[in-house]
Formats: structure tokens, C-alpha cells, sequence
């Protein structure tokens, strides 16, 4: 496993630059180069790329990332592979990149070793399969070829205990357990989680492996066995197959996203690379997110029966909040007996292209026939109830557009005029409130004061260097103030958190002096989306923008919040109470706004 620390170290020293015009010609455009993007079709150039910020970003098709993710988006490489040629363009040596497992084992449960563990254990599995006949005829049973097999890492977990302790000399090593693979049982007694099961390797969006499904080869209980959540898997974060799709999603446009990992592995054996699946849950706010934010055109294929039907209701209600103009979300439902792995088996490719094409139900029409299903339109209770049921729903809906089409639509059904049903809904929203744009432009909407400095702190994140004073950083330093305000309980939620944990990545890696590195040591925490989104928010500032002297200004509105919050807490105690030394120190926070923690220092 490749140490953060040397990925960040590389991030700081190669330039984008270079690497994007290996591959596709720049043209200079103000502070930013410019150039059609590679990865979608388009006639004028959306793809922009940051010399001072380091990263890319396309307007069109939201493509976005570092020096590393574009080599892995463009060149298809692995993140490994992505790291190694860039580390050779720049004449740095990757350190450690096999490590022993059994020594990784030892160094305990932090995340690059639970990562470290199942990336030997894929292997294992992988080279296992090799040597199980029974395997092997299973997955050609179900027309897998070995490319696409290999291409899925899927592998063979042989029917043993402790099968494992061949690649884990130290089997009892804890790092084994907290990655699933090995389940501590009663007397401690251990064994293998995974045994005589075909082995689908579940990864992350970088390709790093983060958990497992393993299929029995016959009968048996249960079918799918799924790695527990661990430190590195959340079910409902995860799409599998979503790393090896990536191009073709660019490509086509779409995503398609179905319920099982034969169904991903079979799509692609027949030339439709671009499915992924849920791992056995509801499709979450978290995956439709993602989604959308994958490509324009989100289909849901599922099952023809009663459960699939639920599955694409729940993907509808966790959906429609993520929802904006300009995207479109369908549902393609096949005939009753069939899941996408039977049907494009039988099928064929063409086939199936052309049910996405003629049979999907737009998101818009699912929810009022479902609705509909429901609630008998011909009588006024039925009408009225069909009104309470679409409410609550549509009032999930951000998308102007789409929200305003869909209250029309229940209007027209009830035979309610638009005014009435304003009477009964409230009024239709006439301010955008999601529209498909390209990240949102800075300045547009004040941010909060959070998201201000996050944002400065993006755009240069040296802005801190001179806020820490040298070496520990001083109590009464404006770091200090910043991370203590950060903690107080009630400001600003989310963004607070993530402005802490960036100030202190910042404070310990001061050499760090562009956004790319930042980003990447986030990218697969709960800060990582909220980070993503301000990177494209800078990303439209200009270079004369006046960094330091708005930075300043933040600060000042830091000093100024401290600086109330003492005066209320010192008059609060009544000022019969206070020491001579606070009565002094609240005379001067109330005579000098901004100098008074600075003269106490
Ligand atoms: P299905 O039961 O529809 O299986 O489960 P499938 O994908 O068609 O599997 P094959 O074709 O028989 O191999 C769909 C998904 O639900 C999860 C898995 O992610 C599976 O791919 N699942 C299913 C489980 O997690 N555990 C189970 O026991 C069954
Ligand atoms: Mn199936």
C-alpha cells in the first residue's frame, strides 16, 4: 500500500499541466487552460484545468480531479499504477508498494492496513480460482469469460477454516478481523469468513478494495455473504463495479444501476460496461448522489416482480431530493422472471439497449402511476388521499422544473385549478432551487463564514502558514482562535467540522500549497464531498483575487465572534462579580473591537 503522506508528497510536485497535455491539447484561457474534454463529446471546450489549484474540472460532464484521477479516468490505470507513472515523471521512487502482509498485519488496524489485508486476500482468492475446477465451471456456467472475470478481480475462497493463514502467517493478528475476513468465534476459536464462495471484490471509487460478496457455488444459506461494515466499508456509501465503469459512464452518458453483482459482471460480458449495483440495500440519498453526479442519465433496472418494484420506490424516494433540471432518472422494469443477467443472456446486448431505450418510465411518470396504483381517482376521497399521498413527496423535489411540471400534472388529475392547489400545497416556488449547473459560482450565494475559509483555504492553503506562528502553534494565535471556534457546538454543522479537520491537516503538513493533496487526503472521508464541492467553487476565482485581504477579513470576523462571546460570558456572571482583572479585560474587549486579544498576548 502506497503511505498517504508519499501520495501527497507527489501531488505537490508534479503539475497537471504536463500530465493533461500529454493527452489532450490546452489552450490558455485567463488563469485557467482550457480544452474539449476527453472524457464526454462536445463541441466547445468545458474542460478546464487549474494550474495554481492544481486540479481539473469539466462544466459539461463534471469530470473532475487531481493528477492521479486523471490518469486513472483517461489512461484507465489503477490508482497504484496512476501514482507509479506520475512518481516516474518526476524521478521519485514509490516506497513500500508490496509490503509483507504478515509484517502489515502487525502494524496494527489502521486503514491502509485493513486496505493492505484484503488487497492479499483478493489475491489469494484470485489465485485460488485458478486451482478450483468447480469455480471455474461455475462462472463459465454462467458465460463469464476469464477477461471479464479478471477484470472484475472475482476469485475463489477455498473450503477451509483457516484457508487464510496460508497468505496471514499471523492469523490471530487483529487487522484480520476488523477487515471481515476472519471472525473471532467463541473460545477463541477463528476462521475464515469467506469459504467455498466465489469472491466478488468490492472497491472503492479509487479501485481500492474495501470488503467482499461471496456467492456459494450451489445451494446453500446464505446465497450472497457479504463482508460485515468495517472501518472502510458502509453498504450504503458503495456501488459495486463502480471503479470499472467509470469510462463507460463518461462515454455513454448514463449509469445504469441494478440489484446484483452478477447482473454488473454479466452486463459487461455482453459490452455494457456501464452498470453498477447496490450491495444488497435500498438504493441511499448517498448512492443518488453519487449517481448524478456521475453522469446526466441515471436508469434503475430492476427486477419484473412485486420486490423490485418496492426497490425502485425506494430508489425513487431517496432520489428525488438529489434531483435537478437537466438530469434525467428512469426505471426500467424487465418481465417478471428476469434480472438483467438472465435477460441479457438470452437477449443480447442489442436487445437490452433497446428496452433502455423504448421501455423506461421517466422518474415523473413511476411516481404518479404508482401513485395512482394506489388511490381510486374516480371518487373525491380517492382524489383528495391521492393529493396527501403526492404532497410530501413532491416537496422533496429541488428541481424547479421538475417540481413544478409534476405539481401541474396532480392539478390535471384531481381537476384542481393551479391556484387551488396552491391553496392546499403552498404557493409553487418561483426561485431556482436546484438546477443542473455546473458547481455552484463563488460569490453567488454568501457563504458561511466556514465555507468562506474552507474556500480561501483552497484556493491557497499557505494562507494559514503565518496564522500558526512557528513551530507549536501559540494558544493565542488566530489558528487557535479558528480551531477553537470550530469546535463550539451550533457553528455551522458540517462545514465546521470539515474547516477543523482541514486547519489541522494544514497545521501539520505546512508545506502543502495547493488544493490537490488536500483533497486527495480527504477524498474517502465524510469531509470528501463537501471539499469536492468547494473545489469547484474556487476554481472560478481569478488569480487577481484578493486572497490575503478576504482571508484577513474572515479572521477578523473570527476575532470579532471570540471577542462577543467573552463579553458575554464576563457580563454575564454580573458585574458585582468580576475581579478587577476581568472588569479591566471587559473595558477593553468593548473599547477596542479586534485589538483587545491582541494586546493581551
Ligand atoms: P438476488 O437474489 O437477486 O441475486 O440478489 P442475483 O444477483 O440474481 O444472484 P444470482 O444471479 O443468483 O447469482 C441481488 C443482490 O442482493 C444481495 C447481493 O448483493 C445480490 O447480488 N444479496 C442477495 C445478498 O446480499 N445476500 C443474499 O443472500 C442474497
Ligand atoms: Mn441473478
Amino acid at each position: 500500500m502506497i503511505p498517504q503522506s508519499f501520495v501527497e508528497d507527489l501531488l505537490m510536485r508534479v503539475d497537471i499541466v504536463d500530465v493533461v497535455e500529454r493527452y489532450v491539447p490546452l489552450k490558455k484561457a485567463g488563469a485557467n487552460l482550457v480544452a474539449r474534454c476527453p472524457f464526454h463529446q462536445e463541441k466547445s471546450p468545458s474542460f478546464t484545468v487549474s494550474p495554481t489549484k492544481q486540479f481539473y474540472h469539466c462544466f459539461g460532464c463534471g469530470a473532475h480531479g487531481s493528477a492521479i484521477t486523471f490518469l486513472m479516468e483517461h489512461g484507465g490505470l489503477g490508482f497504484v499504477d496512476a501514482v507509479r507513472e506520475l512518481a516516474g515523471t518526476v524521478g521519485m521512487t514509490v516506497p513500500d508498494e508490496k509490503p509483507h502482509a504478515a509484517r502489515d498485519a502487525h502494524a496494527g488496524s489502521g486503514t491502509q492496513a485493513l486496505y493492505e489485508a484484503l488487497a492479499q486476500a483478493a489475491q489469494y482468492y484470485r489465485q485460488s480460482l485458478k486451482q478450483s475446477e468447480a469455480a471455474i465451471a461455475y462462472l463459465k456456467g454462467r458465460g463469464l469469460s476469464g477477461e471479464v472475470a479478471a477484470r472484475f478481480g472475482i476469485g475463489y475462497a477455498p473450503n477451509g477454516w483457516q484457508s487464510l493463514a496460508q497468505v496471514f502467517p499471523d492469523y490471530r493478528a487483529k487487522v484480520l478481523e476488523h477487515c471481515g475476513l476472519v471472525i473471532a468465534g467463541e473460545q477463541d476459536k477463528r476462521y475464515d469468513r469467506f469459504r467455498d464462495r466465489i469472491m466478488f471484490p468490492i472497491q472503492d471509487r479509487r479501485g481500492q478494495i474495501i470488503g467482499f460478496g461471496g456467492r456459494v457455488l450451489t445451494q446453500g444459506e446464505p446465497k450472497y455473504l457479504n463482508s460485515p461494515e468495517t472501518a472502510l466499508f458502509e453498504k450504503g456509501r458503495e456501488l459495486y463495479g463502480l471503479s470499472q465503469a467509470r469510462q463507460a459512464i463518461r462515454a455513454q452518458g448514463r449509469v445504469l444501476v441494478v440489484e446484483g453483482y452478477m447482473d454488473v459482471v454479466a452486463l459487461a460480458q455482453h459490452g455494457i460496461g456501464y452498470a453498477v449495483a447496490t450491495l444488497g440495500t435500498a438504493t441511499t440519498a448517498i448512492h443518488a448522489q453519487t449517481l448524478l453526479r456521475q453522469a446526466d442519465e441515471v436508469l434503475f433496472c430492476f427486477d419484473g416482480d412485486a420486490a423490485g418494484r418496492r426497490a425502485a420506490w425506494r430508489a425513487l424516494e431517496n432520489t428525488l431530493a438529489e434531483l435537478a433540471d437537466g438530469k434525467q432518472v428512469g426505471f426500467l422494469f424487465l418481465p417478471e422472471a428476469d434480472d438483467p443477467d438472465t435477460f441479457v443472456r438470452r437477449e443480447g446486448r442489442e436487445a437490452f439497449e433497446a428496452a433502455l431505450r423504448e421501455q423506461v418510465m421517466p422518474l415523473s411518470s413511476f411516481l404518479i402511476e404508482e401513485l395512482r396504483g394506489r388511490r381510486d381517482l374516480g371518487s373525491e376521497e380517492g382524489r383528495a388521499n391521492f393529493l396527501a399521498l403526492a404532497k410530501p413527496l413532491l416537496e422533496k423535489i429541488r428541481a424547479p422544473g421538475l417540481r413544478l411540471m409534476l405539481r401541474k400534472r396532480v392539478a390535471d388529475l384531481t381537476g384542481l385549478q393551479a391556484d387551488e392547489l396552491s391553496s392546499l400545497y403552498g404557493p409553487a416556488p418561483t426561485a431556482p432551487l436546484r438546477v443542473a449547473a455546473p458547481a455552484p459560482r463563488a460569490g453567488r450565494v454568501a457563504p458561511s463564514l466556514a465555507r468562506k475559509l474552507l474556500q480561501l483555504l483552497m484556493f491557497e492553503p499557505k494562507l494559514i502558514a503565518p496564522c500558526a506562528g512557528d513551530g507549536e502553534v501559540s494558544p493565542d494565535s488566530p489558528l487557535a482562535d479558528l480551531l477553537s471556534v470550530c469546535g463550539r457546538s451550533g457553528w455551522c454543522g458540517g462545514e465546521a467540522q470539515t474547516l477543523k479537520a482541514v486547519l489541522e491537516f494544514l497545521r501539520d503538513h505546512p508545506q502543502i500549497s495547493h488544493a490537490a493533496p488536500l483533497v486527495e487526503h480527504f477524498r474517502e472521508t465524510g469531509h470528501g464531498p463537501l471539499l469536492y464541492q468547494i473545489e469547484q467553487e474556487v476554481l472560478q476565482w481569478g488569480e487577481d483575487f484578493a486572497v490575503k485581504q478576504e482571508f484577513q477579513g474572515a479572521l477578523d470576523q473570527v476575532g470579532a465572534l471570540l471577542r462577543h462571546e467573552k463579553i458575554d460570558a464576563l457580563r454575564q456572571k454580573g458585574l458585582g462579580a468580576l475581579t478587577l482583572e476581568e472588569r479591566q479585560m471587559l473595558q477593553r474587549l468593548l473599547r477596542e473591537p479586534g485589538q483587545a486579544e491582541k494586546n493581551q498576548g
